[in-house]
């Protein structure tokens, strides 16, 4: 099967690769390098032995996707492309919605003209806003979603969901990250911020090799035991497997390709609509919540380093607590994440040491 990863180039597009590549899956990589380097998919091949397809091209150039489909059968798309800055979204907006919903617009008009209508999309915990429950689980109703680049995950979940319901030939596969960190264990590929990073650990693994002076934390008056806000910090190569999961639940629900082929021309009754297509939705966390200083001590702990940091005050937007119910995705695809907090920053930190200025050198 041949997958088109968008996004691939990026931080969990090319763990993805990785992972897809060893699953057997041929990949074809679109991405513009906005936020990226060519140099990660160099090493995605370094580390698996294995080659893939790369085509430089953004999503809102339909001629250059429409070519990339015609020479590439692609079987399915995961769609990781976008821009993810949550802060820069507030005063770009136009830039992020114009690019990550334009952008997957055009994306599914290419597929769907060439017959293309399997995709698994990255969506975010950020669509619950402020969750009504915790753990969260996937029934935990959407919130009031905090920046316009949250917006863009929320609106493009029921913009993928209504295609699904005016063509059920459609499967749509949302997946709902919460805090990816680390990196691949070999330190070839990890996350590469341009300019000072926004997310904690990326600071916190720049302040470690002496990069950045120390970590500022915003807030400590929270209501949670140390003051702290509480994430659930998945491992990147846990979130990339929990896709090949989910791809492979998705693409086990198509039936031969003549009963698609039947259904669409015919109309399908309610109960053959789950054999054809379908939306899924999954959270993909590890079920358990960690505050902003039980990072520091672990990556410290794992380290055998110290991290020097001060409080400041509260960040605009943040959320005290958010951690995921992990089941759901446990019991239908048969994952669950396997490395601990320890392992997340002891990966996050051999990339950054090996690699101080990220693939620039
Ligand atoms: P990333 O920035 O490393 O990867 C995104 C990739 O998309 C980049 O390589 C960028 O160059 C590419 N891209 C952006 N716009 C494009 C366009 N118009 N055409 C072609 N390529 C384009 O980000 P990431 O952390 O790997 O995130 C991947 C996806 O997961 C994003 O959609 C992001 O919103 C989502 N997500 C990320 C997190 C997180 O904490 N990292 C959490 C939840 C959801
Ligand atoms: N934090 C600090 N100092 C920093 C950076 C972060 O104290 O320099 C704190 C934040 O205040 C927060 C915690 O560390 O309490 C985690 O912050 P991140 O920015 O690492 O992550 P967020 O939870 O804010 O957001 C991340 C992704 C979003 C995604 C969201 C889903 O960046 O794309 O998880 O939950 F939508």
């Amino acid at each position: 099967m041949r997958i088109l990863v968008t996004g691939g180039a990026g931080y969990i597009g090319s763990h993805t690769c990785v992972e897809l590549l060893g699953a057997g899956y041929r990949v074809v990589v679109v991405d513009n390098l906005a936020n990226s380097n060519e140099e990660s998919l160099r090493r995605v091949q370094e580390i698996t032995g294995k080659g893939l397809t790369f085509v430089k091209a953004d999503l809102l150039d339909r001629a250059a996707l429409d070519a990339l489909f015609y020479e590439h059968p692609i079987d399915a798309v995961i769609h990781f492309a976008g821009l993810k800055a949550v802060g820069e979204s507030v005063y770009k907006p136009l830039e992020y919605y114009h690019n990550n919903i334009t952008g997957t617009l055009a994306l599914c008009d290419v597929m769907r003209s060439h017959g293309v209508k399997s995709i698994v999309f990255s969506s975010s915990a950020t669509v619950y806003g402020d969750p009504a429950q915790i753990p969260i689980t996937e029934g935990c109703p959407k919130g009031e979603i905090m920046s316009p680049y949250g917006r863009t995950k929320g609106m493009l979940e029921q913009i993928l969901t209504d295609l699904h319901t005016a063509d059920p030939g459609w499967q749509v596969m949302l997946l709902r990250y919460f805090n990816p960190i680390g990196a691949h264990i070999s330190g070839r590929i990890g996350e590469d911020p341009k300019g000072i990073p926004n997310n904690l650990v990326p600071y916190v693994s720049q302040v470690a090799v002496g990069k950045l002076e120390k970590l500022g934390i915003f807030g400590h008056d929270y209501p949670t035991p140390d003051g702290t806000c509480i994430r659930d910090y998945i491992h990147v190569v846990d979130l990339a497997v929990g896709h090949v999961k989910a791809l492979g639940k998705m693409m086990g629900a198509v039936p031969k390709a003549g009963a698609v082929a039947d259904s669409i021309k015919g109309g399908i009754g309610t109960s053959d609509r789950d054999a054809v297509g379908g939306v899924w939705v999954y959270n993909l966390g590890t079920g358990v919540g960690y505050s902003v200083l039980d990072v520091i001590h672990a990556y410290e702990t794992a380290n055998n380093i110290k991290i020097p940091y001060e409080f400041k005050p509260r960040r605009a937007g943040d959320v005290p607590v958010c951690y995921s119910d992990a089941t759901k995705a446990r019991d239908e695809l048969g994952w669950v994440a396997t490395h601990t907090l320890e392992d997340m920053c002891r990966d996050s930190y051999r990339w950054q040491s090996a690699n101080p200025r990220g693939y620039e050198g």
